[in-house]
């Protein structure tokens, strides 16, 4: 009943805002079905759920609703009846600079054959909303949510590309940047001007006490080019909250007024074509005294209430969580408890990642295996997304307790990882970069393309024939993982042709200070070419490696994400195996972490699928009944039970 969630004077006031009577089916039946969360999250976020803030968002919703598109709306109703749209085998993402892919949005529109051929069904394109001028965090500091970067089009180019995306089966992804926004965002230039409302959007101090209790227990973000969490500022007469960079002004989001402008924008978004929005460092949007403000239980609450609100409008539409954040913390934001699958319906699996790098500098598997089996399993109707290398550093994220387990140091591993990644280690075969270093913690993170950290640049340098072959190897094995854990993988623009760091990146003085931008290459549009061409180039074989996974998993049930990925205990240390039960059978994956050929034990194998499997990636048979399986340098199988496919 409506009356459940709303007064019964609103109740009455919605039924009564439709002119046709099937608009109101739809309308009334999802604010019934999703009213209880927002109800629940609201009513426990700001202890309020009767009076204005109910009627308000009810207004928002309603507006967003009429205006939605009919082609979106059909959207709505496919989704509805494929829940499951994120977590099937086909899912493949990718992930670009929409200036550095294709110079605009047009040009992305020119290039869906080449996304559309590598077998992409979701498009991430990085942060394209109007940025301040000059620094801006790679356009992480937005200054206008409503207009695209004047640079790359307009917002009805936006419209138009989402709609031929979706011609073609490929969903837009955007980043919504809701931690904080551009100093030179209106709320803060109003807040400066002293409007009280928008000062009340910020967290603004008047002198250090505020700041100075919280940073007792506050970590530092960007210690080298922005340290603390406070800035000054002189217009506003306050320190103003900035994990950040100081540009970027942290929103108070105890203030129900920015939890209403953000259902707003969501939903204008969405009615633009959006489909997935990548919730950018949602961990840290509620502040208490005495913590480190990251992973507070308001912040589940207030993204299962923005999920509800835009599933009442546009059921199309799912979110994706970016936390990087250990992994107890993690699966708050796909939902547990009372929230269990309510708050995102994707969240980036950070530790897969850093274990991924881990193993491929120590070839051993044991912290793999221990990582993942700590982790917790995930709500069946969500999905992870996977990745190999993204726009953003490599922070170490190793625990001690999970070192401790493995027979390892956390500190020293990390170190060791550090010193390995930025090529200080003997023998390493990595060109990385050391990205804010904190002398107070020791921590040292990493930048650098997958194929400069895979030891490609080196190998290319030497000329060595077997070295290529190796870094070649590597990238694969990585991406093999990606595409068989059971998640989106997402690809990241440049990987597909095993692009090299950028070190001209200094060049453009914006990013001089910022060594990320190693890594965000333009794409090298001669070089996809190339890599047709040549295929037997170390660009050739990745990319054709990577078509050829994307072609495997599409026939593959077993890879649905609701189902989890379990370590099988490897009786060698530099293999690492994985099982997924599927309803089918089966699926089991090995991967070999080092260079050396590795003689391994079979029964490991033929205890789970008998005396002979199916190599699904190589399409050969493999027999079991013998005492070991031969797998060469950074050999992966995907096998299932008998000769043919299940
Ligand atoms: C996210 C982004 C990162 C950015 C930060 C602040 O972590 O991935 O690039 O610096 O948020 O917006």
């Amino acid at each position: 009943m409506l009356e459940d969630v709303l007064t019964s004077e609103l109740a009455a006031q919605v039924r009564g805002a439709f002119d046709d009577d099937r608009d109101a089916q739809t309308f009334l039946l999802r604010l019934e079905r999703y009213g209880e969360d927002l109800a629940e999250s609201l009513q426990a976020v700001y202890g309020d759920w009767g009076g204005a803030l109910q009627e308000r968002l009810v207004e928002v919703l309603l507006h967003a609703f009429h205006a939605r598109p009919a082609d979106l709306r059909r959207l709505d109703e496919a989704r509805l009846l494929r829940p499951d749209w994120l977590q099937r085998p086909e899912m493949v993402g990718y992930v670009a600079y929409a200036d550095r892919f294709a110079g605009t949005l047009r040009g992305v529109g020119e290039h869906l054959d080449y996304l559309e051929g590598l077998g992409v069904k979701y498009l991430h394109l990085m942060p394209l909303l109007k940025p301040r001028a000059g620094e801006n965090d790679g356009g992480y500091a937005v200054q206008d949510y409503r207009a695209v970067r004047p640079d790359l089009g307009t917002m009805d180019d936006l419209s138009a590309l989402a709609q031929a995306l979706r011609g073609r089966g490929i969903s837009l992804v955007l980043d919504l940047v809701l931690n904080h926004v551009a100093r030179e965002h209106e709320w803060a230039e109003k807040a400066r001007a002293g409007d009280p409302k928008y000062r009340a959007y910020f967290h603004i101090f008047p002198d250090r006490r505020g700041p100075d209790a919280y940073e007792a227990t506050l970590p530092e973000i960007f210690p080298d080019f922005a340290p603390g969490n406070f800035s000054w500022d002189e217009e506003a007469r306050g320190w103003v909250w900035t994990t950040f960079n100081r540009y970027q002004w942290d929103l108070n989001w105890a203030n129900p007024d920015v939890f209403l402008e953000f259902v707003d924008l969501i939903l204008s978004l969405a009615n633009r074509g959006v489909e997935v929005f990548r919730l950018d460092a949602v961990a840290f949007l509620w502040k208490r005294l005495g913590t480190d403000c990251q992973n507070q239980p308001e912040v589940h609450h207030l993204i299962r209430a923005l999920r509800a609100a835009a599933r009442i409008v546009a059921p199309a539409v799912a979110f994706k969580a970016e936390a990087i954040v250990a992994p107890s913390d993690l699966l708050h934001y796909l939902g547990r408890g009372v929230h269990h699958g309510k708050v995102s319906d994707m969240a980036y699996h950070n530790s897969l990642m850093v274990q991924l790098w881990s193993s491929l500098a120590s070839r051993r598997t044991r912290l793999f295996e221990e990582a993942l089996r700590a982790f917790p399993p995930k709500p069946t109707n969500t999905t992870w997304g996977l990745y190999v290398r993204c726009h953003d550093d490599i922070g170490w994220a190793v625990s001690d307790e999970d070192a401790a387990r493995a027979g390892l140091s956390g500190a020293a591993h990390r170190h060791f990882l550090s010193d390995f990644y930025s090529g200080q280690f003997p023998g390493s075969f990595a060109r990385g970069l050391v990205f804010q270093h904190n002398p107070a913690t020791g921590d040292r993170r990493i930048s650098g393309s997958a194929a400069s950290l895979a030891g490609l640049e080196a190998a290319l340098e030497s000329g060595d024939a077997g070295r290529i072959e190796d870094a070649v190897g590597r990238l694969l094995l990585l991406h093999t993982v990606i595409f068989g854990f059971g998640g989106v993988p997402l690809l990241y623009m440049g990987d597909e042709l095993a692009l090299l760091n950028d070190s001209t990146f200094p060049e453009v003085p914006e990013h001089a200070p910022d060594n990320r931008w190693v890594h965000r290459p333009r794409m090298d549009w001669a070089l996809a070419e190339r890599a047709r061409q040549e295929p037997f180039s170390p660009a050739g074989r990745v990319n054709a490696g990577l078509r050829h996974l994307v072609q495997v998993r599409r026939q593959l049930p077993h890879l649905h994400a609701s189902i989890e990925s379990q370590v099988l205990p490897s009786p060698d240390e530099r293999t690492l195996l994985l099982r997924r039960d599927h309803p089918l059978g089966a699926l089991v994956q090995v991967y070999n972490f080092s260079e050396e050929t590795v003689m391994l034990p079979s029964y490991v194998l033929r205890d789970v699928l008998g005396d002979e499997a199916h190599d699904r990636l190589s399409g050969s048979v493999l027999r079991l009944d013998g005492p070991t399986v031969r797998l060469t340098g950074y050999r992966a199988l995907w096998l299932t039970a008998g000769k043919s496919p299940a």
